[in-house]
């Protein structure tokens, strides 16, 4: 796929539904005891296998319509007959690995090429802690994994990565333990799985301690169905907003983005390097604040990101990145060495595809820094079958001086299906 120079992209446009929460909300309606029905849900892949899963665990899952889906749930899950494949989403295999783990089943969890590389003993040695037990049909800690579930433990644990993926597998799995699990985080990480465990019943205990708090759940607790609606993507959201920022004469308003404050570390930086980004509107739906946030066309200086707002803007670096590019200085993005672990080295991707065209770039081992300069473009970049690697690569070709090329665009369909038809409808060229 390639993306061209354009100028004064204009338009309103929807993020698409945001991804963890549409994970969760299918993860819990197929816990919960009765009908869920969900408004907004991401129909990208991801979530599309997380459906699927819910439905081999034995919830019945219907699509009414674009967004709307109903998930009936048995008050648990059971063994499934094939093996779950969560394809390339980490979220959507390490929750389902906690859930699964609390319920006296079995089940083989497998993924993409991309997922099979990603590690799982960050989940799986703390599950293990609880009583389930894990065999690996390859190396230790790698897919494919089956899970033998059932008569759980309480576990005290203390966050040493602030990862939500961790934190929820963990409270999902304590759900239908015996005793209180508790989670204590130094630094907080998105609480998504908080809110929508209390949204369906759940009495979840948050106590702040100093920069972060410490959950605490009680086991045996029975979930009941409730109505979700899940906001806009601020992690989709971002990309549109970017080619806002960086691509002359642009106008760029994306609506009914979600603005939990454990998601929005990339706003908070755009604006500290100069970027005219105004949210109007701001509302609650779905028990989180939403906004339209209009994005200008900015002249952008460089950064230090602050090291503490890495876990409120994780996947947003590179896209960060590619707009850094144009900032005039240094940006300079430390203590991520979380982004090395995702669907692809995100680090090392973004240094390669930025050289790749013409942009200057330090890599450390935990973090990169893109210095300002020309940003001649005329690559192709190689994205390790990750779709935000993709998408940020196609926004910066959108303001480089010569095109850009991705492989496996098709990646972008795993969390951002309709993105190339929004960035053509903004005027973006894009082929
Ligand atoms: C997610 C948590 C983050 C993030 C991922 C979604 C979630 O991962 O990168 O895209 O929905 O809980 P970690 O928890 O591993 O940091």
């Amino acid at each position: 796929m390639t993306a061209r120079p354009s100028s004064g992209l204009k338009g309103v446009v929807r993020a698409p539904g945001d991804k963890s929460m549409s994970h969760r909300a299918m993860i819990l309606g197929a816990m919960a005891t009765g009908v869920t029905e969900v408004e907004g849900l991401l129909e990208g892949d991801d979530v599309l296998a997380t459906a699927r899963a819910a439905e081999a665990f034995g919830a019945t899952v219907e699509r009414l319509g674009q967004g709307r889906w109903r998930v009936t749930g048995r008050g648990g899950l059971t063994s499934p007959a094939g093996v779950i494949d969560c394809g390339n989403a980490g979220t959507g295999v390490r929750l389902l690995m906690g859930a699964a783990a609390g319920y006296d089943l079995t089940a083989t969890f497998d993924g993409d090429a991309s997922l099979r590389k990603r590690p799982m003993g960050r989940v799986t040695d703390h599950l293990e802690r609880m009583g389930a037990r894990f065999q690996w049909s390859g190396a230790k800690g790698l897919l494919p994994a089956t899970v033998t579930g059932g008569r759980l433990s309480a576990i005290d644990h203390v966050q040493t990565v602030a990862s939500a993926q961790v934190k929820s597998a963990i409270l999902l799995a304590g759900l239908n333990a015996e005793g209180v699990t508790s989670i204590t985080e130094p630094e907080k990480s998105r609480d998504h799985t908080e809110r929508m465990l209390t949204a369906f019943g759940a009495d979840v205990d948050v106590e702040e301690r100093g920069e972060g708090w410490v959950i605490r759940l009680k086991g045996r607790q029975p979930l009941t169905s409730t109505p979700v609606a899940v906001p806009g993507d601020p992690s989709s959201a971002a990309f549109p907003l970017a080619a806002g920022l960086i691509v002359p004469g642009s106008e760029v308003t994306v609506e009914g983005v979600m603005l939990n404050p454990l998601r929005t570390g990339l706003f908070d930086t755009w604006r500290e390097m100069g970027g005219d980004l105004t949210i109007s509107n701001r509302r609650v739906s779905g028990g989180e604040v939403v906004g339209d946030i209009t994005a200008r066309h900015s002249a952008l200086n460089g950064v230090v990101v602050p090291e503490s707002r890495a876990a409120s803007m994780i996947d947003e670096y590179p896209i960060l990145a590619a707009t850094a590019a144009f900032a005039q200085g240094q940006t300079v993005m430390r203590g991520v060495g979380e982004m090395r672990v995702k669907e692809s080295d995100r680090i090392r991707l973004m240094v390669d595809g930025l050289r790749a065209c013409g942009v200057v770039v330090e890599e450390e081992p935990e973090g990169f820094i893109v210095s300002s300069g020309p940003v001649p473009g005329g690559a192709t970049v190689h994205t390790a079958h990750d779709h935000r690697i993709a998408m940020s690569h196609l926004v910066l070709g959108l303001a480089a001086q010569g095109e850009v090329i991705v492989d496996e665009p098709e990646m972008i369909a795993t969390s951002f299906p309709g993105f190339v038809e929004m960035m053509r409808g903004l005027g973006g060229s894009v082929e």
